[in-house]
């Protein structure tokens, strides 16, 4: 067993509009080990990126912590004041976006945003800083870095920016790197650049990743571990190897389904029919219910937390058993648990 990390503890969040109220997450637990990748799915506004900004302390305007913790090497990170929590954020978590334009100041040369962080944290001067911008430039494959050191951020191609975000987010050696869909804006060829780039520094560094994405696919290849996330709750948690060959949850279960078989041409996609349910006024029961193919009367009422298996797994599906035959009948699912 690695050390713990992060032990995310019932954290809840909501997010406050002038006309109502959205609960974005809801009671999520979970823990990361050192030097361990988690990924995070589930469908678009499922809270994926408010569990990351809550983690990191940064909620977009009305957006509060309304219960939990999260421990960070020790310390619950929502009892500290404004200024430990942006020495944490600085330091010791770095966070990439989805969309690096938005993250980066337009006005402000790349080279010098990304020496910010050690001249402000770390004590480099300003020289000593500019040096560390140019040798993470390198580190995160930035061809010609001294010269573009200079560049602003409209000056660079799309992949060009997220390994800037990606050098910002190392500069001063984090523990735990958020990740926030950081290639998908980027065409596929850049993306898998991207993927091996993260992946190389994640093994050189031994730092320890929370990646959120649409695609299992990467989540195979990046993570150990993952959690399913569905309207603001976790439903499933477990090491990647044992949940994508056998999930416990039937809403896992559809998104495997809705993954093309790339040993076949012609995959069929099979998308889980409905949608997620509003986060404003969510349902009683389980809140996959509507959608799923195995819901039974005893799903329409009550508290579904999660539930640990033997294997230390965890799923909130009370009928789990017959996801679980479901999967292993599954021709492509069913193959996947024989590799
Ligand atoms: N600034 C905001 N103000 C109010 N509600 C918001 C705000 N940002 C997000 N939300 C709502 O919070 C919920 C969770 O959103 P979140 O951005 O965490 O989803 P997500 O899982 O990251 O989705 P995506 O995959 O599309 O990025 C959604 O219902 C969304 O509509
Ligand atoms: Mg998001």
């Amino acid at each position: 067993m690695t050390d713990l990390l992060l032990s995310v503890k019932n954290l809840r969040v909501e997010l406050a509009t002038h006309r109502e109220v959205v609960h974005a997450v809801e009671d999520v637990s979970f823990d990361l080990g050192a030097g361990q990748t988690l990924g995070i799915v589930g469908e678009s506004g499922c809270g994926k990126s408010m569990l990351l900004r809550a983690i990191l302390g940064l909620l977009p305007r009305g957006g509060r912590v309304t219960g939990g913790q999260v421990i960070f090497q020790g310390t619950d990170l929502l009892s500290l004041n404004n200024q430990q929590r942006r020495d944490v954020r600085g330091r010791s978590i770095g966070m990439i976006f989805q969309e690096p334009m938005t993250a980066l100041n337009p006005v402000m040369h790349v080279g010098d945003q990304i020496a910010e962080g050690p001249i402000a944290h770390l004590g480099y001067t300003k020289k000593a800083g500019r040096q560390r911008a140019v040798e993470l430039m390198q580190q995160v494959g930035i061809p010609d870095a001294r010269r573009r050191f200079r560049a602003y951020p409209s000056e660079l191609s799309g992949g060009m920016r997220q390994r800037v975000m990606i050098a910002i987010a190392l500069a001063c050696e984090p523990q735990l790197l958020l990740c926030d869909e950081p290639t998908t804006a980027l065409d596929v060829t850049i993306q898998d650049q991207i993927l091996k780039l993260l992946l190389h520094l994640q093994e050189s560094t031994g730092v320890s990743m929370i990646f959120v994405t649409h695609d299992l696919a990467v989540v195979s290849q990046m993570c150990q571990s993952l959690a399913v996330m569905y309207a603001a709750e976790l439903v499933e948690f477990g090491l990647v190897a044992s949940v994508l060959p056998d999930p416990t949850h039937p809403y896992t279960l559809g998104l495997l389904r809705a993954v093309p078989d790339f040993d076949k041409v012609k995959a069929m996609l099979d998308p889980i029919p409905g949608i997620p349910p509003s986060l404003v006024d969510p349902p009683e029961g389980c809140r996959f219910r509507p959608r799923c193919e195995f819901a039974q009367e005893d799903c329409a009422t009550g508290d579904f937390p999660l539930q640990f298996t033997e294997e230390g797994r965890a799923s909130s599906c009370i009928h789990q058993v017959l996801c679980r035959n479901a999967a292993h009948a599954d021709p492509v699912i069913g193959s996947r648990a024989a590799h």
